[in-house]
This record gives structure tokens, C-alpha cells and sequence, in this order.
């Protein structure tokens, strides 16, 4: 018998995204694993119905048999409280359930006996790259950070000479150069600005000076343990705040993308340096939904204060669907290979360094030490 992989539609408000695009349903047709998508659960990004039935998909309107009688469920968002409740026992379930801030539904799985691997656990190792989500959709959400603080700005982003004289090129200052600051740094020179790029991170400075941009240099290093951020010392903080601060008032864009894992964005941008920016400047703001990397930030909203125009956006990702669920598909087809053996039989030994990181919750029992504990203090 084939494994079988469901994929419902997600019903999280502004979700556009969809866990399998049909170039990868055919790709896991052929691998003999045997697919069901719920019907229209691609038409939001862009891929119709009949897409998935031609690349071997079976299409299924009727939300809880398509939970209920999955052997592998693939969803980006976690399922809702309703649909953890359809979900059989003993059923494998992969998604970005940001366990933190959905504990109710971590508890519910864990008390329905799903295996739940979260990939947002995922190991930054080498072997788990192609399967990474969190780099996919941090490219995607970059891109469109820096396409969004071009339509804001009112000026050109490139240099012009024209009849009508020259137009100096826009500054833009991107703030954090993990994957999306970079992301950022790239597009934004592919726009013609003049570009700068700062991240606690030395090792970043190597791959911001690679896109062209400047990168801005503080005598310190902050990388720690996997190859993320530390959290700075109130002396390094000082030093930064006044680098950065004098980069900003330069700034027409100013992109922040900072980010320490697990813990509060860092405030990079307080309110005096938004008063320093020119008016009309715009600040993207990609850190919005932890909390935000500048002090006046409204997750979700654009505003205006200081005569500078600052957006939170939280949904980067699902607003370039199409491509954000191919790679998010991509990503899943390589977790898959994991999951399932050669010869089409389902693992259920999860000693695999990928799997034994990424899972969540199994045999009713959350295995992340984290989640377990936040789970403990709120007596879920
Ligand atoms: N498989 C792999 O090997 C793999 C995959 C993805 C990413 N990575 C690496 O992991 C690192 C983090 O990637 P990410 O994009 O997920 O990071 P992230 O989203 O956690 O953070 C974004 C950036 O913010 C920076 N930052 C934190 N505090 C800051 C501050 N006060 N000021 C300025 N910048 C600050 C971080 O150094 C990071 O570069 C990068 O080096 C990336 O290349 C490795």
C-alpha cells in the first residue's frame, strides 16, 4: 500500500500559501507515494485543481475525511483546534507549527497521539538545506520587504540621467544580514540603489560585500553557537545604537531584519532616530511579528509618524504565494525522503539526526524541551 500524503487547505486568515504545488505532487506520484489535496487548496497561489489531478493528485472536498484518513498530513500553517481534532491517531504531521505560540493546539495533538515534526526545528546542518523552510521563506519575505520599501519611497531607486537632469540614486541601509537581509541587499541593488548592509555577525560582512553593498563594521563579533546572533553586551549595545543611528538618518530605506531565535527582535531603530530620517523615508520592518526591530512599529499595519512611512508587514511569505509554496513544497519533498523509505514504506524509527530535532510531539508525549516546559507552566 502507498504511503498517504493529504494536504488540506489552509483557513488561517490571509494564508495564501499551499504545502504541495503540483510539479512536486507528480514528482512524489512517481515515487509511488499516493497524494490527496483538498479541493481548491492552491487556487489562493496560483495552482488550479486541475493541476493537481494531472500530475496524479486525488481531490477531496470534505475537510475531515481528508484529515481524518491521511497517513502523512503536509499543512504550512498548524491546524486549528477543529482539525487537530480530525486527525487520527498515529498520523504524521509536518508543518511550521511555531510551537510558542500555539501551545492549545501542541496539547491537542500531543493528547490525539500525532507525531508532529515542526520544521521550524529544523537543524541548520548542510545535509538539511534543501529542506529548510525557514531560509526558503526568509528569501521570499526579503525579496518583498525590498519591493515594498520601493513603492513607498518617492524617489527613483537608481541612478538616472535624463533631459530632465540627473537623479541620484536612493540609499537604502538593510539591517541584519541573515538570509532575508540579504535577500534585501540583493534586490535592492538589482533596483540601482546604493546600499548598506550591518549584522552582528562579522562572518555576514564577507557575504554583504559579495552583493556589492558596504558593510558597516563594528569592532565586535557576535556570533554564537549554529551560527546565530547572541544577545550584545550594554556596551556593545551603545556602540552599535550610534553607528547604526548615524547610517539610518543617512538612509532613504531603511530594511530591518534582525532577529535573535527564540527571544524579542532587538530594537535597532528607536523613535529620536525615525525623527532623524528625511521626510518621505520608509522604514520595512521585517521583525514586526516579534515584536519589531524599530521602537514604533504596528505589526500588520504601514503608518506614518515623524513624516516617515514604517511597515510591519507578517504575512511576506503568503504575499508571493506562488513561488513561496514552491519552494515551501520543494523543501517538504526533501523532508520526505526521510520519512519515506525507498521501497515506499513509512519510518517509524526517528533516530535520523533531521527527524530527532524537527519532532515535536510523539507517542503523546511533547519531546521539544522548550515547548514542554511552556506547556508545564500554563498546565495544558
Ligand atoms: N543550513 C545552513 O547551513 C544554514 C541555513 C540557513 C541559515 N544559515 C545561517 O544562519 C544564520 C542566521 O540566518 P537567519 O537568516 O535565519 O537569521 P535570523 O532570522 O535568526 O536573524 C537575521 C539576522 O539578524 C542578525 N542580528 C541579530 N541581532 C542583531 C543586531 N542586534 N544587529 C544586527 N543584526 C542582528 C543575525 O545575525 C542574523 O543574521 C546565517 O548565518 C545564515 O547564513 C545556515
Amino acid at each position: 500500500m502507498p504511503v498517504r500524503v493529504a494536504v488540506p487547505k489552509e483557513v488561517m486568515p490571509g494564508e495564501r500559501r499551499v504545502a504541495l504545488v503540483p510539479e512536486v505532487v507528480k514528482a512524489l506520484a512517481k515515487a509511488g507515494v499516493s497524494v490527496t489535496i483538498e479541493t481548491g487548496a492552491g487556487r489562493a497561489a496560483g495552482y488550479p485543481d486541475d493541476a493537481y489531478t494531472a500530475a496524479g493528485a486525488t481531490l477531496v472536498a470534505d475537510r475531515r475525511t481528508l484529515f481524518g484518513g491521511a497517513q502523512v498530513l503536509l499543512k504550512v500553517q498548524p491546524p486549528t483546534l477543529e482539525e487537530a481534532a480530525w486527525i487520527a491517531p498515529g498520523t504524521v504531521l509536518v508543518a511550521l507549527v511555531n510551537a510558542s505560540r500555539s501551545l492549545d493546539r501542541v496539547a491537542k495533538l500531543r493528547d490525539g497521539k500525532v507525531a508532529v515534526f515542526a520544521l521550524e526545528l529544523l537543524p541548520r546542518i548542510t545535509r538539511a538545506q534543501s529542506m529548510d523552510v525557514l531560509s526558503s521563506q526568509a528569501t521570499v519575505a526579503g525579496y518583498r520587504a525590498m519591493l515594498i520599501g520601493a513603492g513607498l519611497c518617492p524617489k527613483f531607486l537608481p541612478m538616472l540621467t535624463t533631459a530632465a537632469g540627473t537623479i541620484r540614486p536612493a540609499k537604502v541601509l538593510v539591517l541584519g544580514a541573515g538570509v532575508a537581509g540579504l535577500m534585501a541587499i540583493a534586490t535592492a541593488k538589482r533596483l540601482g540603489a546604493i546600499v548598506e548592509g550591518y549584522d552582528v555577525r562579522r562572518a555576514a560582512g564577507e557575504q554583504v560585500r559579495s552583493l556589492g553593498a558596504k558593510f558597516l563594521e563594528l569592532q565586535i563579533n557576535a556570533e554564537a553557537a549554529g551560527g546565530y546572533a547572541r544577545e550584545l553586551t550594554d556596551e556593545e549595545k551603545k556602540q552599535e545604537a550610534a553607528m547604526v543611528a548615524k547610517a539610518v538618518s543617512e538612509a532613504d530605506i531603511v530594511v530591518t531584519t534582525a532577529a535573535i531565535p527564540g527571544r524579542r527582535a532587538p530594537i535597532l531603530v528607536r523613535e529620536e532616530m525615525v525623527g532623524s530620517m528625511r521626510p518621505g523615508s520608509v522604514i520595512v520592518d521585517l521583525a514586526a511579528e516579534t515584536g519589531g526591530n524599530c521602537a514604533l512599529t504596528k505589526p500588520g499595519e504601514t503608518i506614518v509618524a515623524h513624516d516617515v512611512a514604517i511597515a510591519g508587514p507578517v504575512d511576506l511569505p503568503s504575499q508571493l504565494a506562488f513561488h513561496a509554496s514552491q519552494m515551501y513544497a520543494r523543501n517538504l519533498q526533501s523532508f520526505l525522503t526521510l520519512l519515506v523509505t525507498k521501497e515506499g514504506n513509512l519510518v517509524t524509527d526517528y533516530s535520523d539526526e533531521i527527524l530527532a530535532a524537527s519532532l515535536l510531539v510523539a507517542d503523546g508525549t511533547v519531546r521539544h524541551r522548550p515547548t514542554a516546559d511552556l506547556l508545564a507552566g500554563g498546565k495544558s
